[in-house]
């Protein structure tokens, strides 16, 4: 077990290139398992969910080879279609094995799947939908046991669910007939998985938009490139933000970070959008902004909440924020009072009045972007800060501690007990 510490005080300066998506890579490695042929993906991060995801694959009967960003996957020799309890709870995404396992074999057994805890996550959503397209699912305690030739159906989300989309697209692809879902998720992450879908011969449109129209249809090879990391490129520049810094993101897509950039404009910082950069300088002390309230893409997206409040805890009057997406989504409050942050809570809604000096403290992640939001005030603070629970940012920022230090911050890694 290791522990982040960080130096804070320095101002966040320089270029970084932004790394692959993790939310994207886990979906498309669950959609190489309809592939006739196998697939290349390149840009991928190198996250121990990513690694999670290999050795599901792997279990399963895949080939998977690994070189530098890049992974290859031969889904020729699968031959099991179930996959244990353990292996499910290593993160939420494993729920996305589902769809397409079930499509290709016909037959498959998961378990409820883990993940950061946000609060209730459940996932009768994808449920609901695979049946749905004709599966039949019985449920032993956590055991989801399913079984059933998928034909194309409607689907209507009453909640534009990010996975059930993603899970619901796979499984219609193995699907015979069309699939309609009706208020799919419109996160850019989805349409990166249907631009690899679309690469391996796939038929679906309305990419985009919230109804999307699948057409079942045999997958042949494909080779992709992740769509950079629009969560990982929020926190590196709420981080220069927090600090009074200057950053400049290569490999960005300004237009996946609308409700981000403009909230830290909205904050004092001057934000240069270019094509695949964006350049950010941020003011000595930021001012408050008005109500965040977190909603589905394209609103402002809940993973960027906890980053951006740690931004602002310095800045100029009271920040409300409002949580809409998950219940529990307030678990670093703790850690950023510990570092004298003045900040409220009261169900859904958090205020954030802005101090004028935070101090360095030690605290524990609980969640990848709660961690993130951590680090982001201790760089503020005055002094030594301490987060032990890396492993949580691990799951989704490719060498944190490093990254950071080639920005001018005083960031290490330190072995528990050390
Ligand atoms: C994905 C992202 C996660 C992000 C979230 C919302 C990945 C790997 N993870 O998670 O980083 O925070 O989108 O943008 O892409 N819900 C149900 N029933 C379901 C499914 C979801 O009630 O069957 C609820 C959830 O409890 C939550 C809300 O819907 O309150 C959003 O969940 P969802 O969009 O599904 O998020 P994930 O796909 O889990």
């Amino acid at each position: 077990m290791e522990r982040l510490v960080i130096q804070g005080g320095a101002r966040l300066k320089g270029a970084l290139r932004v790394q692959g998506a993790k939310n994207s890579v886990l979906p498309l490695l669950a959609a190489s398992v309809l592939l006739e042929e196998g697939c290349v993906l390149h840009n991928c991060p190198r996250l121990s969910d990513v690694d999670a995801a290999v050795e599901i694959l792997e279990y399963l009967g895949c080939r998977v080879t690994r070189e530098g960003h890049s992974i290859r996957v031969d889904p020729g020799g699968l031959t099991r279609n179930h996959i244990s309890r353990e292996k499910m709870q290593t993160m939420r995404s494993t729920i996305l094995f589902l769809g397409p396992l079930l499509a290709r074999t016909g037959s498959c057994s998961v378990y409820e799947p883990g993940g950061c805890r946000l609060g209730a996550r459940p996932v009768d959503l994808h449920l609901m939908g695979l049946e749905a397209l004709g599966a039949e699912i019985t449920r032993e305690e956590d055991r989801l046991c399913c079984r059933g030739r998928l034909r194309g159906g409607r689907v209507v989300l009453p909640f534009p669910s990010v996975g059930a989309t993603e899970n619901l697209i796979l499984a219609a692809l193995g699907a015979a007939g069309t699939t309609t879902i009706y208020n799919a998720a419109r996160e850019p992450e989805i349409g990166d998985l249907i631009a690899f879908c679309r690469a391996a011969g796939a038929r679906i449109y309305g990419a985009g938009t919230s109804m999307l129209e699948i057409e079942g249809s045999a997958l042949r090879a494909a080779e992709h490139r992740v769509v950079p990391d629009r969560m990982e490129a929020a926190t590196f520049l709420t981080a220069a933000a927090g600090t009074g810094g200057e950053l400049l993101l290569t490999d960005a897509r300004p237009e996946h970070l609308t409700a981000v950039l403009q909230v830290l404009e909205a904050a004092g910082c001057r934000v240069e959008r270019g094509d695949g950069e964006i350049f950010l300088a941020a003011p000595r002390r930021l001012r408050a902004v008005p109500p965040i309230h977190t909603a589905p893409y394209p609103g402002f997206p809940t993973d960027a909440q906890a980053p951006m409040m740690a931004a602002l805890l310095r800045a100029d009057g009271v920040t409300v924020f409002d949580e809409t997406v998950f219940s529990d989504r307030y678990r670093h409050v703790p850690g950023l009072r510990r570092l004298g942050a003045e900040i409220g809570t009261a169900g859904a809604l958090a205020a954030v009045t802005g101090v004028t000096r935070l101090r360095g403290a030690d605290m524990e992640a609980t969640d990848l972007r709660g961690g993130a939001a951590m680090a982001v005030a201790a760089l503020q603070a005055e002094g030594e800060s301490r987060i032990a629970g890396v492993h949580h940012m691990m799951r989704g920022y490719e060498n944190f501690a490093q990254r950071l230090r080639s920005l001018g911050c005083a960031v290490t890694l330190e072995a528990d007990g050390a």
